[in-house]
């Protein structure tokens, strides 16, 4: 059987649930070996068992994004163990306070959203890259539609993931002459727990005007980012860098 990566190791943040994991279970069933890290030990190593258990190759580290300390402890454990780095998928991320205005917008979680969704993919960067660029290896960094258009999801959310989109385009700039490609991938409303959390999935009042804002009538699910993922890793994908690929069932049009 071909698969697309033969043995290559991927590193996921935030790979405990929703998009992390089931991407995280993706390049595994691809021949991948996995590095699965979030804050969370107990859900990210289930995801670890699942990917045994299917016959594949992973480890869990523990770490939280936002502390250059413990993302700079993840990479090098990663090396250390599986001796490279050719991808990543910078994932980890919060909603922070969906649906509360600006001026009531606080500046605690103003700074949480931003260390983590932000700053978060900026240290995953920072420690992977020296790795990244010897194995001439990608990465794909996790931005939203909402880092593509504005909204009222909460102000943090959208900036950080403008950001997410603006640190995307500079490092693939920079790093283009070393082969190193750098993607992201901006989604619409997937059905993850974060997504339940912030009430696009869960309350039924808002599900239905969710629903109407994607043309093909459905919120996506986490495999449908995994495989965009996949392809922004793959040598299908040899001629393309620089770019937020939405996955979004048609909401940006
Ligand atoms: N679900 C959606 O509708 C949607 C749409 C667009 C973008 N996204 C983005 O997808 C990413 C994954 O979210 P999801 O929907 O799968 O939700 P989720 O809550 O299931 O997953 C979030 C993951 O990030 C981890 N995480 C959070 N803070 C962390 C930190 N400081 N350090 C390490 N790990 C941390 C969590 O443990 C979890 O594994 C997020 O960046 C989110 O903004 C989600």
């Amino acid at each position: 059987m071909t698969t697309l990566f033969n043995g290559e190791v991927a590193l996921v943040t935030g790979g405990s649930s929703g998009i992390g994991r089931a991407t995280a279970l993706a390049f595994a069933a691809e021949g991948a070996r996995v590095v699965v890290a979030s804050r969370r030990s107990e859900e990210s190593t289930e995801t670890v068992s699942l990917i045994r258990a299917a016959g594949g190759d992973a480890i869990f580290v523990k770490a939280d994004v936002s502390k250059a300390s413990e993302v700079e402890a993840l990479v090098a454990r990663a090396v250390e163990h599986y001796g490279a780095l050719n991808f990543a998928f910078n994932n980890a991320g919060i909603e922070g306070d969906p649906f509360v205005p600006l001026a009531r917008y606080s500046e605690t979680s103003w700074d949480e959203v931003i260390d983590i969704n932000l700053k978060g993919v900026f240290l995953s960067m920072k420690y992977e890259l020296p790795h990244i660029v010897r194995t001439r290896g990608a990465i794909v960094n996790m931005a939203s539609v909402a880092g593509l258009r504005g909204g009222r999801l909460g102000v943090a959310y959208y900036a950080s993931k403008h950001g997410v989109v603006g640190l995307t385009k500079a490092a693939a700039l920079e790093y283009a002459d070393q082969g190193v490609r750098i993607n992201a991938v901006a989604p619409a409303v997937i059905q993850t727990p974060l997504a339940d959390r912030a009430g696009l999935t869960s309350d039924p009042a808002r599900t239905a005007r969710v629903l109407a804002m994607h043309p093909l009538g459905r919120v996506g699910v986490p495999e449908e980012v995994a495989n965009a993922v996949l392809w922004l890793c793959s040598k299908g994908a040899s001629f393309t860098t620089g770019h937020a690929l939405p996955v979004d069932g048609g909401y940006l049009i």
